[in-house]
C-alpha cells in the first residue's frame, strides 16, 4: 500500500515534537481516534480482495502497534518532565532551621486545678465529683438550707424549667460545690477526704463576679478532727499553692447553714511597683469559706454525727488564679480571647506537680 511510510515518518515526528501530554493527545486522536487516519484505513481494507487485504491488513497493523508504542513512551517522557518541572518548583531545604508551631495552651483555671488536686493528693484526699445541674435537695436541703431560709435568696441561683403545674422544686444550676460533699459522703461513707473542683453558677456580673465561675471543695471527715487540722490544712496549701516559704492567713468568724462553727478566711498580700507579693504587707483578701461540718449535714449523707466529724471548705479557683498569676479582670478568663490564652496560658506539657514545680 503507497503512503504508508510518509504517514508513518509524520506520525512519529508530530509525536516526537509534541510539547506536552495535549499536544500529544491530539496526535493520537489524529492517527489512532474513531476518524484517525489510520482507523480510516483499517476500516478500507473491507472493500479489498482477500490477498490484498491480507497484505495491507498486516501492514497497517504494524504501523498501528509502532505509533501506539510511540504514544506512551512519549506519554511517559512527558509525564516524567512535567513531575521534574514541579519538584523544583516544590523543592524544600530540609536544613533550614523548624518554623516553631503554636501549641494551644492551658487556660490558667485548668492549671490551678491541677496544681489544688496536686498540693491536696499530697495530703491525701482523693477528687471527688458531681453534677452542674443539681436537684434541690442536694444543693440546699442536705447542706441545711430548708426551703424558707434566707440564704437561698443571697445565692442568686438559676433555676431550671418546671412545666406549669409540676409542683416539684425545680432543679438548680449548683450555686457552690457544697453538694458534692454530700454526694462523696454518701458514696463513700467515714472516714473521708476529698477535694471537688468544678463549675458553680449565680447571677452575677462585675470586674470580680462571672455567672459561671469555680470553687474547690474539700471535706475531711475521721472521727477526731478539729479545726486545728482545718487551719494547718489551709496554711500549708496556701504555702505550696503560692509557692512561697510562708502565708498569713486571717480566720474571721462567719455563718454557713451548713457548717459550725464556720469561718471565712483572708490572706496577706500587697502589691509593690504593681506586682502581687503573698505573705507581706497589710491588705487581706478573702479566698476561703469553711467550718466545721454540721451534724444535720453529715445525718444528710448518712454520716452518724455521733461518730464523726470533721471540716469543710469552699474557696474560689479563679480569684486563686488572679491572685497568683496577677490577672486584673475576671470577665477576661471566659472571653476565649487568642491574645489572652496565649499571655496568661501554661504549657500542655508541664504537669504540675509537688517534685518538679508547680507552676513552672
Ligand atoms: N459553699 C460556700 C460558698 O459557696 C463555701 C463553703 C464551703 C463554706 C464549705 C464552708 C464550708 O460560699
Amino acid at each position: 500500500m503507497d503512503g504508508l511510510d510518509t504517514l508513518k515518518a509524520r506520525y512519529l515526528g508530530a509525536i516526537a515534537s509534541a510539547a506536552d501530554e495535549a499536544g500529544l493527545e491530539d496526535v493520537r486522536v489524529a492517527a489512532l481516534g474513531k476518524k484517525g487516519e489510520i482507523s480510516l484505513k483499517m476500516r478500507d481494507l473491507g472493500q479489498m480482495d482477500p490477498a490484498g487485504r491480507q497484505a495491507a491488513g498486516a501492514l497497517l497493523n504494524a504501523l498501528k502497534d509502532e505509533i501506539d508504542a510511540a504514544l506512551r513512551a512519549k506519554k511517559t517522557a512527558l509525564g516524567d518532565a512535567a513531575l521534574d518541572e514541579r519538584l523544583k518548583s516544590e523543592w524544600l531545604d530540609v536544613t533550614l532551621p523548624g518554623r516553631p508551631r503554636r501549641p494551644g495552651t492551658v487556660h490558667p483555671v485548668s492549671q490551678v486545678m491541677e496544681e489544688l488536686t496536686a498540693i491536696f493528693a499530697d495530703m491525701g484526699f482523693s477528687v471527688a465529683e458531681g453534677p452542674q445541674v443539681e436537684s434541690d435537695w442536694y444543693n440546699f436541703d442536705a447542706l441545711n438550707i430548708p426551703p424558707e431560709h434566707p440564704s437561698r435568696q443571697e445565692h442568686d441561683t438559676f433555676f431550671m424549667h418546671r412545666d406549669p403545674g409540676d409542683d416539684r422544686p425545680p432543679h438548680v444550676l449548683r450555686t457552690h460545690t457544697s453538694p458534692v460533699q454530700i454526694r462523696a459522703m454518701m458514696q463513700e461513707g467515714a472516714p473521708i477526704r476529698v477535694i471537688a473542683p468544678g463549675r458553680v453558677y449565680r447571677m452575677d456580673m462585675d470586674q470580680t463576679h462571672t455567672p459561671m465561675f469555680h470553687q474547690a471543695e474539700g471535706l475531711a471527715i475521721d472521727r477526731d478532727i478539729s479545726m486545728a487540722n482545718l487551719k494547718w490544712t489551709l496554711e500549708e496549701f496556701c504555702r505550696a499553692y503560692f509557692e512561697v516559704p510562708s502565708v498569713e492567713l486571717r480566720f474571721r468568724a462567719s455563718h454557713f447553714p451548713f457548717t459550725e462553727p464556720s469561718a471565712e478566711v483572708d490572706i496577706r498580700y500587697s502589691i509593690v511597683g504593681g506586682q502581687l507579693r503573698i505573705g507581706e504587707g497589710d491588705r487581706w483578701m478573702e479566698i476561703l469559706g469553711s467550718g466545721m461540718v454540721h451534724p444535720k449535714v453529715l445525718a444528710a449523707a448518712g454520716v452518724d454525727p455521733d461518730q464523726w466529724q470533721g471540716f469543710a471548705f469552699g474557696m474560689g479557683i479563679d480569684r486563686l488564679a488572679m491572685l497568683k498569676y496577677g490577672i486584673p479582670d475576671l470577665r477576661a478568663f471566659f472571653e476565649s480571647d487568642l491574645r489572652w490564652l496565649r499571655h496568661y496560658g501554661f504549657s500542655p506539657l508541664d504537669v504540675p506537680d509537688l517534685a518538679g514545680g508547680l507552676s513552672l
